[in-house]
């Protein structure tokens, strides 16, 4: 559920600091009072920044990149390590500044580190006015009025229901070709290490309908691709309110598929305790449903899965895993890995990196444990793994994952990918860039003939371990 991007760069930056913030923008800039919105952490945090800007569009607010400009500075924040919050400290120092030569400008911060620290952000940052919580984003204009006559203003409650069904999400920094729609809030699950159930609250699925009328509405204004997000995807379960209709993760996957089969489907973040064959089954049947699956493992260590209270094993996530390749041969599988763990041994260490090997991750997303106030490992084991031994431990698996990325692209030399085009490459204008099935970003000439959005085919001629490079073939070539 972490950042999807694979590039390299990614990859490093995510290992040594937490996803920097981007301002998103939208359309352009009109008179009346405006917004500046940047977010941090997850792609759950971004889809709701656009949720908080149809809101804010609603009261007359238009969007902005120049904070300094900005009637509202919006900070959507993340709470899943301590150096994300760290981050979202030395924005709001740049902020203030803001604030002081513009008096006037409300300085509100949203997302789950609002809801960890609640008012006590208010005590902390002197010069915020209005903290709001994941599920609070309904009453911002409320809030905004009372900052706006000298109080401030915070609303942290959780709720069991929201999900946002009604809100048209605005399509902030959008490339029009992806789009994110978010298909259930919280998560139920209590990992040991993990702060979201505490700050995004319980689990709840978003009404089906609405998902599917959102994709369609997309797909009408020329998107191609749509990323289904939720903590935890595979446990979305949705009745209609007579109790007749159940749409469980699988059948949503197929509704949405349905929409068009030019509309590409990925979904974040599956659950390897979750993820049920029927939902292999859809993705082998259905050539727009990605052929790409994010299972993330954590630890490859039994015991270790067991203190982080994963409720699988090591034999059970393989199990999975075979049944991916068994069900879909060509699918590729990401991970998330935790390196120090509270009492981890080398050994079991050892179990991870031979666990990465095994699976045959396309990539990973790598972190250091990072203990977080509140959480059952916080509570009941000590973090004891020194920082050097977590570090040294992340930068094994780091190294071992880009060797074997480097191999798995190696292995794509010669094949032939469909591509979906998402624009112009950031390195030549004279090359286009767009994702493959398994998500896996290709780069190649363009003929000038090719816009964004477009599928093209790709043969794939030499690679990195974060890109491949080819050029357009017609499809039976
Ligand atoms: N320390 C380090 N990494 C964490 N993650 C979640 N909580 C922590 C923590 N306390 C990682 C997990 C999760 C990803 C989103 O972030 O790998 O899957
Ligand atoms: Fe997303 Fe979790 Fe970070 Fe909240 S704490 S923004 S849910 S990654």
């Amino acid at each position: 559920m972490y950042d999807q991007n694979p590039t390299i760069e990614n990859v490093k930056q995510q290992v040594a600091e937490e996803r920097q913030g981007e301002a998103l923008v939208l359309g352009e800039e009109k008179d009346g009072k405006k917004f500046y919105i940047e977010s941090y952490g997850c792609a759950m945090n971004f889809s709701d920044s656009e949720i908080v800007a149809s809101i804010l569009a609603k009261q007359g607010y238009s969007s902005t990149k120049h904070m300094e400009q900005s009637d509202l500075i919006l900070i959507n924040t993340c709470s899943i390590r301590e150096k994300a919050e760290y981050n979202v400290r030395q924005r709001l120092r740049v902020f203030d500044n803001v604030k002081r030569e513009r008096p006037g400008t409300l300085i509100g911060v949203m997302g789950c580190m609002a809801e960890r620290l609640k008012e006590k952000l208010l005590e902390q940052e002197k010069l915020v006015d209005i903290v709001v919580g994941p599920d609070a984003y309904r009453d911002l204009p409320q809030l905004i009025s009372s900052a706006e006559d000298g109080d401030k203003g915070v609303n942290v409650f959780l709720s069991r229901e929201e999900t946002y069904a009604d809100i048209s999400p605005l399509r902030l920094g959008s490339n029009g070709v992806n789009a994110f729609i978010s298909i259930m809030r919280g998560c139920d699950n209590m990992c040991s290490f993990c702060v979201v159930p505490y700050t995004r609250g319980r689990e709840r699925s978003r009404d089906a309908y609405s998902i599917v009328a959102e994709a369609a509405d997309l797909f009408e204004k020329g998107y191609r691709e749509v990323m289904l997000l939720g903590q935890n995807v595979d446990s979305y379960k949705w009745a209609s309110p007579d109790g007749e209709e159940q749409v469980n993760f699988a059948s949503l996957l197929e509704r949405v598929a349905l929409v068009s089969p030019d509309l590409r489907v990925r979904f974040s973040t599956s659950h390897p305790k979750d993820i049920t064959d029927e939902v292999l089954y859809k993705i082998r049947d259905y050539e727009n449903i990605c052929n790409y699956i994010h299972l993330p493992v954590q630890s490859g260590n039994s015991r270790i899965l067991k203190l982080m209270n994963r409720t699988y094993d090591r034999e059970w996530y393989k199990e999975r895993v075979e049944a991916i390749y068994r069900i879909i041969p060509d699918c590729a599988i990401s991970s998330d890995i935790i390196t120090g763990f509270c009492t981890e041994t080398e050994e079991e260490h050892q179990d991870t990196l031979s666990m990465i090997e095994w699976a045959g991750y396309t990539m990973s997303y790598m972190f250091a444990y990072s203990e977080r106030p509140g959480t059952l490992a916080a509570k009941k084991y000590e973090d004891d793994i020194d920082l050097k031994t977590k570090k040294r431990r992340l930068s094994e698996v780091v190294h071992l994952q880009q060797e074997l990325s480097h191999q798995h692209n190696l292995r794509d030399i010669g094949k032939t990918f469909k591509v979906l085009v998402e624009g112009v490459s950031k390195k030549s204008d004279k090359h286009l860039k767009g994702k493959n099935s398994q998500y896996k970003v290709v780069v190649f000439p363009t003929d000038g003939t090719i816009k964004k959005g477009d599928y093209v085919h790709v043969r794939i001629k030499e690679v990195t371990s974060a890109t491949l490079k080819g050029e357009i073939v017609t499809a039976d070539e």
